[in-house]
């Protein structure tokens, strides 16, 4: 029986080159029956899609996160271009499910000129997106008031797709429910310190939560500090029941069906009608 739908994970990252196969088989073996590495860079997306083409339950997203993008301009458009055309040349195998992570970071960010060419490859990708009929993967810290003033602009209610690891308010997940988008929970839900997220996750529709490790990042508690993995979602699930005051076999399966639908070019695998 299917269980577990780990919708964001980076699975191309260098701290699973020693052991990336064991991995993969070990979640393969368990109860995670689908899996999303994402990209968030030229090089991550070509990994992402080379692990995604050899295993069947698991599909890849592309894109330069707002951390990855390069600094001189010529290289960047090279990327996006490269990207663009693997996003394009991916129609038969549709491996590839979603553009992301995109969006922006102005945690690591100050200068405004930097943050002007963040937003602009932002939209850049969501037009991307939209013309391929895809969701997209946002990636946005420190950042609100800007994401969302480009999220409206842009008409992000068109396109679809998840926050990854949804780390504002509960005004804030208001406006991203109501344009029809995913809040991607993951570890962060088992902090001390996660006060607003349990809030969020309160106050969102359970058929707008998706499962997310973003692995070998943000481990849940009791495991917080070592790598993670996709066996550690079984702690997120039980954070979320406990806060929903359902079982955790409710938020697994409905989590599931959140993901797929999200992911909608994965239908076909799955025979769902939606
Ligand atoms: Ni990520």
């Amino acid at each position: 029986m299917l269980k577990f739908f780990d919708s964001h994970a980076h699975l191309d990252d260098e701290k699973f080159d020693v052991d990336r196969k064991k991995v993969i088989s070990e979640i393969e073996n368990s109860d995670i029956a689908c899996f999303v590495t994402a990209g968030y860079s030229l090089e991550a997306s070509k990994k992402a899609v080379k692990i995604a083409n050899q295993y069947n339950f698991i599909y890849a997203t592309c894109g330069i996160s707002p951390n990855d993008i390069p600094q001189d301009e010529e290289n960047l458009w090279k990327e996006i271009l490269e990207i663009e055309s693997i996003v394009k040349s991916n129609k038969d195998s549709k491996k590839i499910v979603a553009i992301g992570e995109i969006g922006l970071d102005y945690y690591w960010e100050k200068d405004p000129k930097a943050r002007a060419n963040q937003q602009y490859w932002f939209r850049r990708q969501m037009n991307l997106a939209r013309e391929k009929k895809l969701p997209i993967v946002i990636h946005s810290r420190d950042a609100a008031k800007d994401t969302l003033d480009i999220a409206k602009e842009e008409k992000l209610s068109e396109i679809g797709g998840v926050v990854h690891c949804f780390s504002y308010s509960v005004e804030m997940a208001r406006e991203y429910l109501n344009m029809g988008m995913y809040l991607g929970i993951g570890g962060v839900l088992t902090y001390k310190n996660a006060r607003v997220l349990k809030e969020v996750v309160d106050y969102a529709p359970m058929d707008r939560l998706v499962l997310e490790t973003d692995s070998p990042y943000l481990t849940p508690v009791p495991n917080r500090g070592k790598r993670n993995s996709s066996q550690n979602l079984p702690y997120v699930v039980m954070a979320i029941a406990e806060i929903k005051g359902i079982t955790t076999k409710e938020v697994e399966d409905i989590t599931w069906e959140n993901a797929v639908k999200m992911y909608h070019c994965l239908r076909k695998y799955y025979g769902h009608s939606y």
